[in-house]
């Protein structure tokens, strides 16, 4: 699959911009408002009765903020954060032992908690419910199992794919929260916020452009930010304004709407190749040379939910917007 500038997973160029750009605090966090809401009632409560958080599980697509909450909320009870991931932990003793070093309070974040296996995840079930895990210790005949009690701790979960988490566990956490995609308005706040911490000068019409192309996603936008910055500094006076931001853009071949050259030629294949469809996703697959599970689970649902594709029961139909995206004209074709 070819790399793109686009994608909204973490990608190497990211990791060495994330830490100094995640906001520490709930008030530096932009948009999500009902999830900031909600958490801010829950961690004020929460420090009232002197209590740990209840367990929280996060969802939602990639790059929206997941990793960046569960460190917030950390920071907000003033407790400590031990982070891990599902895959990571591959049997239950991990898992004791992990739990076993937690202190009252602390979070222990588990991202991609979809992936944790059966036998861990089971383990778990006791930790959270009674903050107590039955250890076997021996062997056959003389084997037994102890309780052990673990200190008060808050489990965050992060997950792309909710969907794949068992009902027992997803019923263990209190507070369950979906991310959502930012508005541009966010987006050109998150990238003001991140141009002041690169230091870099950006107005609001070069913030604006940057928002509208980073697809609903403040890593793509910060990642956007970044390259942009180069350009500026190299081509310009250093200050991205929406002429540098576009010009910038333009040449990374991310246009207007966010989208890339290979969006880009799924839409023109559509209505070049196949009168704007309908057509078969393994047909637009096969012209273009891409391996159908990737066009229809990593590059089309971005063009469906904004629009440019329709899916229909007889296949897929490129949109009036995406004519005009493109700027094809759209045939007259009433049959
Ligand atoms: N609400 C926000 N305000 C400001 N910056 C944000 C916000 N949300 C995310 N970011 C920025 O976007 C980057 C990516 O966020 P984060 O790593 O938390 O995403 P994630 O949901 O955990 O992604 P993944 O699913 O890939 O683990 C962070 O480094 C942070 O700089
Ligand atoms: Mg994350």
């Amino acid at each position: 699959m070819a790399k793109r500038i686009i994608t909204t997973e973490l990608i190497e160029e990211d990791k060495k911009i994330e830490s100094s750009l995640r906001p520490q605090l709930l008030d530096d966090y932009i948009g999500q408002t009902k999830v900031k809401d909600n958490l801010k009632i829950y961690i004020e409560a929460a420090k009232q009765r002197k209590e740990s958080l209840d367990h929280v599980l996060f969802f939602g697509p990639p790059g929206l903020g997941k990793t960046t909450l569960a460190g917030i909320i950390a920071n907000e009870m003033g407790v400590n954060i031990k982070i891990t991931s599902g895959p990571a932990i591959e049997k239950p003793g991990e898992m004791a032992a992990i739990l076993n070093n937690l202190q009252e309070g602390d979070v222990l974040f588990l991202d991609e908690i979809h992936r944790l296996n059966r036998q861990v995840e089971e383990f778990l079930y006791p930790a959270m419910e009674d903050f107590a895990i039955d250890i076997v210790i021996g062997k056959g005949a003389t084997a037994k199992s102890i309780r052990l009690d673990l200190p008060k701790f808050t489990l965050v979960g992060a997950t792309t794919r909710a969907g794949m988490l068992t009902p027992p566990l997803r019923d263990r956490f209190g507070v369950v929260s979906r991310l959502e995609f930012y508005t541009i308005d966010e987006l050109k706040e998150i990238i003001i916020r991140s141009a002041s911490v690169f230091q870099v000068e950006i107005d609001e019409d070069g913030a604006e452009e940057l928002a509208r192309r980073s697809r609903g996603t403040p890593r793509l936008a910060n990642r956007l930010l970044k390259r942009v910055r180069d350009f500026a500094q190299v081509k310009y006076d250093g200050k991205i304004t929406k002429k540098v931001a576009e010009f910038a853009l333009d040449l990374l071949e991310v246009d207007k709407l966010g989208l890339d050259h290979i969006d880009r030629e799924i839409l023109l294949t559509m209505i070049d190749k196949f009168g704007g469809g309908p057509v078969g996703i393994e047909a637009v697959a096969t012209t273009i040379g891409e391996d159908v599970g990737t066009v229809e689970e990593v590059y089309e649902p971005y063009l469906v939910q904004n629009g440019l594709i329709l899916r229909t029961p007889r296949g897929r139909v490129a949109s009036d917007l995406a004519y005009r995206h493109m700027g094809r004209e759209m045939q007259q074709n009433n049959n």
